[in-house]
C-alpha cells in the first residue's frame, strides 16, 4: 500500500480525466428537480437597490461584459492602474496565454514586467492615502464577550513586525511558509507579512489532522511553522500547537526539517505554561514578533512571482498544490469583491469562511483588503452557543455584507426561523452564497428570512483555481432565479461542452469549461506541472475544465450541478474520495476501500464508503469507528465517512476498473436504476452489496 494509494486503477489517464458520470444532465439538487427555465419564481433586486449599484441594470453589465471580451487587455489594464505599481507592466504584455495543449506548454501571464507588492496595495496604500484610523477588521472570538479590532495603521505595524521577524531568521523571497492558525487576527496578518517580503504562504486549514499537516509540510518545505498553541471551537479545546508538533515528527522523518514553530499564545483558549515546547525549534510569537520595529521595507515582486500555495483534492489521493501569483490575483479578487458585492466604503463585511480555504484568501483577506474594507472575522463556530449566534453578531457589528455557504444556511433553517427572528438584521443588504450549489428551498430560506427579502442573494461560483469569482449575479444588475449563479463575471467565457468537447450554444448542459484566461487563473500545480496540463487543459482542448456540471437555460442563466469528476463536496470542503479510499485502505483490516458521495440534507453530500475487509476479519461495530478513526487522524474531522457499507466484494469491470457509477446508485437506494451490470467481472457483487445494504 503506498502512501499515495490512487483509490482506483482508473485514475489519472488522460482520456480517463474526462468525466464518465451519468453526465451533469441528471442531477438534481438535494432531490429537489432544477428549476424549469421560464421567469416564474424571478427574484428582482429591488428599484432603491438597483439605483445604487454599481451595476444597476442588464444592459449596463452586458455593456461591460462584452468589453471586458472584445478588449480584454484594455479593460483589465484600467482596472489595474488603480493599484500601487512599482514598476509598470509591459503594455503589449497584459495577457500571454496558451491554454491549448496541442499547441505547446499552458501558459498564463497577466501584466508581465510589471512589480508591486500586494500588501502595499491591501494595507499601506490605505494608511497613505489617510484610511489609517479606519478599522480594517474587527475579531469577534467563540464567546460572545469577547472581541478585538485592527485599524489600518495598526494592521500595518503588525504585518510589519512580524515580517520583520520572518526576515531575521532567513526568510526571503520565494521561502515557503506555512501558516496553521484559526481565526485569530494573528492569520490574516501572516499571510501578509510574508507576501511583503516575497514569502510564499501555504495556509493549512487548521481542521485538518498531524498527517495532513505533514503531508503539505514535506510537499512545499517550510522554512517556517506558524500556528498557535489551542483555540477553542464551541465548547471544544483544540490543541493545534500539539498536532503541529506531530507533524512536523513526521515531515523530518520524511526528509523535511522545518527549523521553527512560531507559536502565538492564544490566551483565551490555553496558558503558556499549558503548553508542549519543543526547545530548539518553537519560538512564542508574543517573545519575539513585538519587538521589531513597525516599519518595514517592501519586497517589489513580479506581477507573476508566486503569492501562495494552497493545497486542495483532486481525483488522485495527493493533494494539489495550487499555485497563484501575484498581479492578475490582486487585481481579479479586487474587483470580483468589489462587484458581486456591490462594495460601498462604508460596508462591514463579514464571510464565515475559514482562511484556510481559498474562500478566506480571496475573500476574508486579499480582496476585501485590497478594497479598503472593514472586515469581521470569527473564531468560532456558526452556532454557539445557538444557532442565533450568526445573527447575534450582525447586529452587533452591523454586518451589510453576509457572505456563506449553503451547508450553514441549510444548517440554520433546520434549527428553525425563531433563531433569526429574535434579531434585527436591518443593517444587511447584500447576502453572499459559495461553496456548492444552493438549493433553491435554501436560497429561498436566505433570502426571506435571514435576508427579509430585501437582500440578493450573490450565489458566486468559482474554484481555489479560479481565484477569484467566475460566475456570479451582480446583485443590482439582473433579476435572479433561485439556485442560478446566473451570469458571467467580466472577462470570463464560460462555456458548456458536450462529452466530446463540441461547445454548445443556447439551451444546454454538459461540461463547465472556459475559454480564455482571467487575471486570476491559478499558474500551476506545485511541482506538478503534468497534472496540471493534465486534469485541467487536456480533457477538453483549448479550453479550462473546471470538474463541474452545468446547464444554461433558455436565458443564459448559469445552474451549477455539481463535480463530475471523483471530488465530493462536503459542507463546501472540496475532498477527493481517493483521499478518502487511500485513509481507509491504510488500515490494516481494510483490504481495499471506493468512497461515493450521497446527497445530504445538511452537509450537501455526505461521504459514503464501500468497504473490504482483509479475509478473515468480522464485521463490527468497533472495527467501523476505528476506519472512521483512521480517516479522521489522517485527512480531520470533516472527512469522516458518514457511513461504512460493507462490501465483500466491489463492482468492477473485468479489467478492474471500479464501476462507481453502480456503488453510487447503491448508496442512494436507486436500486431500479443500477443500469447494466453484465460487464462486471463478477455481477454478483452487486447482490451482496444490496442484502448487506442495511448491516
Ligand atoms: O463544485 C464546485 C463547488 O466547489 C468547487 C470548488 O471547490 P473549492 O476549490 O474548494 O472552492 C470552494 C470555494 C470557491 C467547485 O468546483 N462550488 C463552489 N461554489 C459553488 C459551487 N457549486 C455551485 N455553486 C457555487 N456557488
Amino acid at each position: 500500500r503506498r502512501r499515495w494509494a490512487m483509490g482506483a486503477s482508473d485514475r489519472l489517464k488522460v482520456a480517463d480525466a474526462r468525466p464518465r458520470h451519468a453526465g451533469p444532465c441528471a442531477a438534481t439538487m438535494l432531490g429537489e428537480p432544477l428549476p424549469a427555465s421560464d421567469d416564474h419564481g424571478l427574484v428582482h433586486p429591488s428599484a432603491d437597490f438597483s439605483a445604487q449599484a454599481l451595476v444597476s441594470s442588464p444592459q449596463q453589465y452586458q455593456e461591460m461584459y462584452q468589453r471586458s471580451i472584445d478588449d480584454p487587455a484594455g479593460f483589465w489594464s484600467e482596472i489595474a492602474e488603480t493599484f500601487y505599481w512599482k514598476q509598470k507592466w509591459s503594455p503589449d504584455e497584459v495577457c500571454t496565454e496558451n491554454l491549448d495543449v496541442t499547441k505547446g506548454p499552458i501558459k498564463i501571464e497577466w501584466f508581465k514586467g510589471g512589480k508591486t507588492n500586494i500588501c502595499y496595495n491591501a494595507v499601506d496604500r490605505h494608511v497613505e492615502a489617510g484610511d489609517g484610523e479606519k478599522i480594517a477588521m474587527y475579531w469577534e472570538g467563540n464567546e460572545p464577550d469577547q472581541d478585538g479590532k485592527l485599524t489600518y495603521s495598526a494592521l500595518l505595524d503588525k504585518v510589519c513586525q512580524l515580517a520583520n521577524y520572518l526576515k531575521s531568521v532567513g526568510v526571503g523571497k520565494g521561502d515557503a511558509v506555512v501558516i496553521y492558525l484559526p481565526m485569530l487576527m494573528e492569520l490574516p496578518i501572516a499571510m501578509l507579512a510574508c507576501a511583503r517580503i516575497g514569502a510564499v504562504h501555504s495556509v493549512v486549514f487548521a481542521g485538518f489532522s498531524a498527517d495532513a499537516l505533514a503531508q503539505r509540510i514535506t510537499d512545499c518545505k517550510p522554512k517556517v511553522v506558524i500556528t498557535c498553541n489551542a483555540v477553542k471551537r464551541g465548547p471544544k479545546l483544540i490543541p493545534l500547537k500539539d498536532i503541529v508538533d506531530a507533524s512536523l515528527v513526521q515531515s523530518a522523518k520524511n526528509g523535511v526539517s522545518v527549523g521553527i514553530c512560531l507559536t502565538y499564545e492564544n490566551q483565551l483558549a490555553m496558558k503558556k505554561e499549558n503548553t508542549r515546547w519543543i526547545t530548539g525549534t518553537d519560538v512564542w510569537w508574543q517573545d519575539v514578533v513585538p519587538n521589531f520595529p513597525t516599519r518595514c521595507d517592501m519586497e517589489w515582486v513580479d506581477a507573476e512571482d508566486p503569492l501562495f500555495l494552497l493545497y486542495t483534492s483532486g481525483s488522485t489521493g495527493k493533494p494539489k498544490g495550487v499555485l497563484h501569483t501575484t498581479g492578475g490575483y490582486m487585481v481579479y479578487t479586487a474587483s470580483t469583491f468589489k462587484h458581486a458585492f456591490d462594495y460601498k466604503p462604508t460596508d462591514i463585511y463579514w464571510c464565515t469562511a475559514d482562511c484556510g480555504w481559498i474562500t478566506g484568501h480571496s475573500y476574508v483577506t486579499y480582496g476585501p483588503l485590497l478594497n479598503g474594507a472593514i472586515v469581521l472575522l470569527y473564531e468560532g463556530a456558526p452556532n454557539y452557543p445557538n444557532p442565533g449566534r450568526c445573527w447575534d453578531i450582525v447586529d452587533k457589528y452591523g454586518v451589510t455584507i453576509f457572505y456563506t455557504a449553503p451547508t450553514l444556511v441549510r444548517s440554520l433553517m433546520r434549527d428553525g426561523s425563531e433563531y433569526v427572528d429574535q434579531y434585527s438584521r436591518k443593517s444587511l443588504r447584500v447576502l453572499g452564497s459559495v461553496g456548492e450549489p444552493i438549493n433553491p428551498t435554501a436560497w429561498r430560506w436566505f433570502y426571506n428570512v435571514v435576508g427579509n427579502s430585501r437582500c440578493p442573494i450573490s450565489d458566486t461560483w468559482w474554484q481555489t483555481e479560479t481565484g477569484g469569482f467566475m460566475i456570479t449575479p451582480l446583485p443590482g444588475a439582473w433579476p435572479q432565479k433561485p439556485g442560478s449563479a446566473t451570469f458571467p463575471f467580466f472577462g470570463v467565457q464560460p462555456v458548456i461542452v458536450d462529452e466530446k468537447g463540441r461547445e454548445m450554444e443556447g439551451e444546454c448542459s454538459g461540461y463547465l469549461c472556459i475559454k480564455k484566461s482571467w487575471p486570476g487563473a491559478f499558474r500551476t500545480l506545485f511541482g506538478d506541472k503534468d497534472r496540471y496540463e493534465t486534469t485541467y487543459f487536456k480533457p477538453f482542448s483549448g479550453y479550462y475544465f473546471s470538474g463541474d456540471g452545468c446547464r444554461r437555460d433558455k436565458d443564459g442563466y448559469h445552474w451549477l450541478t455539481g463535480r463530475v469528476d471523483d471530488v465530493i463536496n462536503v459542507s463546501g470542503h472540496r475532498i477527493g474520495t481517493a483521499e478518502v479510499e487511500s485513509a481507509l485502505v491504510s488500515h490494516p483490516k481494510c483490504a481495499e476501500a471506493a468512497v461515493v458521495g450521497i446527497d445530504h440534507e445538511v452537509k450537501g453530500q455526505g461521504i459514503y464508503a464501500f468497504v473490504t475487509l482483509v479475509d478473515g476479519i468480522p464485521y463490527s461495530d468497533d472495527l467501523r469507528k476505528s476506519l472512521v478513526m483512521t480517516v479522521r487522524s489522517q485527512i480531520g474531522a470533516f472527512a469522516a465517512p458518514d457511513k461504512i457499507h460493507w462490501a465483500p466484494g466491489l463492482p468492477k469491470t473485468r479489467s478492474g476498473k471500479i464501476m462507481r457509477r453502480i456503488l453510487r446508485k447503491i448508496a442512494s437506494r436507486q436500486l431500479d436504476e443500477l443500469g447494466d451490470t453484465s460487464t462486471l467481472a463478477d455481477p454478483g457483487v452487486v447482490d451482496q452489496l444490496i442484502t448487506l445494504s442495511d448491516t
